[in-house]
C-alpha cells in the first residue's frame, strides 16, 4: 500500500510517500520519499510564522514538493493508494493549500482521499518505525500543543491534561527570541543551554505536584523575560546559564506531569496498577535530546518505557501524515472530497475546556 502524504499547515511545505502492508495491524511502514521545504528564510525576519506569507509560500511550493516526492520514491500518480493531507489543526490558509492539492490529485487520478488531523499524524508517528501496540500514553509537545493522552486506538483519544496557557514550544521560541538565540527557537535553546549551568537559575514550575496532569508555562515565560531583563549585555555564559536552566524546569515539569499520567493512564485503560505502560513523546519539541533523556527516566522509575520517533521525524513533516493516512486507510477509514479543512480540531472532542479558557472549546490552542 502506497500512500501519498502532504503537510501545509503551519511553515513546513511538505509532502512524501510512505509504503506499508496492507493489513489493520501490521506494523511499521517504510518511507520512500520524504520532501520538506522549510520557509525559514521567508519567517526569519518577523521572529515568527507569518500566516498569509506561509499560505502563499505553501500555493508557490507544494505542487513541486509532491512532484519531488514521487521522482524520488520512483512512482507516480497511478501507483498510489490514497492522497492524504493535513485538514487540520493549524494555520488555515496553509490548510486550504494542502487539502485542495490533495483533492484535486484524488478526484483526476480517481483515488480515495484522506483528511489527517495534524495532531494524530504526530501522535502515530512511532508506529511507522516502531512497533508499538495500543493503548499507549502520549505526551504531545509542539508549537501550538501541550497535552498528555491515552491513545486507544485510531482515532480514538482520551485528553488526561493539557496546558492552561501556553504550549511548550511556544516557551521555548519566546525564551530564544529574550537570549537573542534567533529563530527558529527549540533547537537554538537547546543548542545554548548546552554549554550552560542548568543549575543557575531558579525558576518557577507551575502546576509542580500538583493533582491531575494539566501544564503551565506562562509563569515560567515571564521569569525568563524577567531574568533575561537582568542578564549583563552579550554575555554568552550568562546567556547558556539561563538557557540550560529554561530547559532543565520544563524537563522537571514535563517529568512531574507524567509520572501523575501513568495512574490516570492506567485507570482510563482499565489497567491493573502495575501494568507496563509505553510512553510515547511526539511533537516538534520532543527532538529535544535533554527532554527525552528526562523523559526515558521518569518512564523506568515508573515501569514504562519511553518511545520516542527519530528527531526528524519529530518536527512537522509529510511522512508522518502519509502514515496516519495509512493507518486510516486500512481500517477504511476515507473521507469525502466535501471535507472542509478546520482551523482547531480536538483529538479528544469530548475533553472539557482546560481551566483559564472558559467559553472556548477543547482543542483551542492549549
Ligand atoms: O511539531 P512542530 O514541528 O510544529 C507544530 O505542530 O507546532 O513543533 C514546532 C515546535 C517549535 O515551537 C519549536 O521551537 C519546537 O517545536 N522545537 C524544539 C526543538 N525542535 C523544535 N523545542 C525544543 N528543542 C528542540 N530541539
Ligand atoms: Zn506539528
Amino acid at each position: 500500500m502506497l500512500v501519498l502524504g502532504i503537510e501545509t499547515s503551519c511553515d513546513e511545505t511538505a509532502a512524501a510517500v510512505v509504503e506499508a502492508d496492507p493489513a489493520p495491524g501490521t506494523p511499521v511502514g517504510r518511507i520512500r520519499a520524504n520532501a520538506i521545504y522549510a520557509q525559514l528564510g521567508e519567517h526569519r525576519p518577523f521572529g515568527g510564522v507569518v500566516p498569509e506569507i506561509a499560505a502563499r509560500a505553501h500555493l508557490e511550493r507544494i505542487d513541486g514538493m509532491v512532484a519531488r516526492a514521487l521522482a524520488d520514491a520512483g512512482v507516480g500518480f497511478t501507483d498510489l493508494d490514497g492522497i492524504a493531507a493535513t485538514a487540520g489543526p493549524g494555520l488555515i490558509g496553509g490548510v486550504i493549500v494542502g487539502v485542495m492539492t490533495a483533492k484535486a490529485i484524488a478526484l483526476a487520478h480517481d483515488k480515495p482521499f484522506l483528511a489527517v488531523n495534524h495532531l494524530e499524524g504526530h501522535a502515530l508517528t512511532t508506529r511507522l518505525v516502531e512497533p508499538v501496540a495500543f493503548p499507549f500514553l502520549l505526551l504531545l509537545v509542539s508549537g501550538g500543543h501541550c497535552q498528555l493522552l491515552a491513545v486507544q486506538g485510531v482515532g480514538r483519544y482520551r485528553r488526561l491534561g493539557t496546558t492552561i496557557d501556553d504550549a511548550v514550544g511556544e516557551a521555548f521560541d519566546k525564551t530564544a527570541k529574550l537570549l537573542g538565540l534567533g529563530f527558529p527557537g527549540g533547537p537554538a535553546v537547546e543548542r545554548a543551554a548546552r554549554d550552560g549551568d542548568p543549575a543557575k537559575f531558579d525558576l518557577p514550575r507551575p502546576l509542580w505536584r500538583k493533582p491531575g496532569c494539566d501544564f503551565s508555562f506562562s509563569g515560567l515565560k515571564t521569569a525568563v523575560r524577567l531574568a533575561a531583563a537582568g542578564l549583563p549585555k552579550d554575555d554568552p555564559r550568562a546567556i547558556a546559564d539561563l538557557a540550560a536552566s529554561f530547559q532543565r524546569t520544563v524537563g522537571d515539569i514535563l517529568v512531574d506531569r507524567c509520572r501523575h499520567a501513568f495512574d490516570m493512564f492506567r485507570t482510563t485503560c482499565g489497567l491493573p496498577p502495575d501494568t507496563p505502560v509505553p510512553l510515547v513523546v511526539a511533537g516538534g519539541v520532543a527532538a529535544n535530546q535533554h527532554l527525552r533523556a528526562r523523559l526515558a527516566d521518569v518512564a523506568a522509575s515508573c515501569g514504562a518505557r519511553l518511545v520516542a520517533p527519530p528527531p526528524a521525524l519529530c518536527t512537522d513533516n509529510a511522512a508522518m501524515i502519509a502514515w496516519a493516512g495509512i493507518e486510516r486507510l486500512r481500517l477504511g477509514l476515507v473521507d469525502g472530497l466535501d471535507v472542509a479543512p478546520r482551523p482547531r480540531w480536538p483529538l479528544d472532542p469530548a475533553a472539557t475546556a482546560a481551566i483559564g479558557r472558559t467559553g472556548v472549546g477543547a482543542g483551542v490552542k492549549v
